[in-house]
């Protein structure tokens, strides 16, 4: 059965992006079959894999308008097992297309979408962007769970309860199923004060949220610059630098995700 797994906060630049194209990637390399889809107008997760972003024809935008099928618009990556639903800044309109639809049937588009390809996947990562707008709610009725990274950063937890309440009401309205898969720390530094308050803060309100590793030790994503450096490579961190604390930090979440966390 595949799974559906969104990467969510409305937060920016809290290692989304990151964790989606790391986390798809490393699931690949393990021999699963990984749809990675990028719905953020940003785009990011479709350059981080070495596409430029308009020499793409069709993209997301127009599976969710409907003049497209998913399969229609699937890319191959430089890893076999790790295909790409590309995204474009022209996402940006599907706001205005949703708008004059009921609410109910245009917060399941993607879901809709999603599940004519489940057939031919493992698992289904989704990207969304930093908003709790149209694309993060379509992208959280679609999956079957969801990773939320948090910054260790000071501001880390703002908006956090927010983001559950959504996931919660989701949950009742319109998809039962949806779960916490977990709290991700990202950009963790153990030398820095700041990030292991962060750190203690999380386990001491979220800790049955917190992804483990064998059940027991926290998975954390530490601040490494290879992690930085690998998206204008056009790579993620498993081929641009597999030795990488960056590459050992996803490898273990990818795991525990595979192990069922
Ligand atoms: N663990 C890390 N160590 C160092 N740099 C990181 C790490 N994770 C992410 N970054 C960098 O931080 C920036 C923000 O990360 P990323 O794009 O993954 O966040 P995001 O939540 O997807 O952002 P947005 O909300 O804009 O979509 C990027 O420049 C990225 O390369
Ligand atoms: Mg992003």
């Amino acid at each position: 059965m595949c799974e559906v797994i969104c990467i969510a906060n409305q937060k920016g630049g809290v290692g989304k992006t990151t964790t989606a194209v790391n986390l798809a990637a490393s699931l690949a390399v393990a021999e699963k079959k990984v749809l990675l889809v990028d719905a953020d107008p940003q785009a990011n997760a479709t350059t981080s894999l070495g596409f430029h972003r308009n020499e793409i024809e069709f993209n997301i935008y127009h599976v969710l308008i409907g003049t497209k099928t998913l399969s229609q618009i699937i890319q191959k990556t430089m890893i076999p097992s790790l295909h790409l639903a590309p995204s474009n800044i022209g996402l940006v309109g599907i706001e205005k297309e949703f708008h004059n639809q009921e609410k109910n049937s245009r917060e399941l588009v993607m879901r809709k979408k999603i599940k004519e390809v489940l057939n031919s996947y493992d698992y289904v990562i989704i990207d969304s962007p930093p908003a709790l707008g149209p694309l993060t709610i379509n992208a959280l009725s679609a999956a079957n769970s969801v990773i939320i990274p948090i910054q260790c950063e000071f501001f880390a937890l703002e908006g956090l309860a927010q983001l559950i309440n959504t996931i919660k009401l989701l949950k009742k309205e319109i998809n039962p199923d949806l779960k916490i898969k977990g709290l991700l720390p990202t950009m963790y530094s153990a030398q820095n004060n700041l990030s292991k308050q962060v750190l203690d803060d999380l386990v001491r309100h979220f800790s049955r949220d917190i992804i483990k590793k064998d059940s027991m030790e926290i998975v954390t994503i530490p601040r490494n610059v290879k992690l930085a450096e690998s998206p204008s490579f056009g790579k993620p961190i498993i081929l641009y630098d597999i030795r990488s604390q960056g590459n050992i930090a996803y490898q273990n979440l990818a795991n525990s995700i595979l192990e069922g966390a």
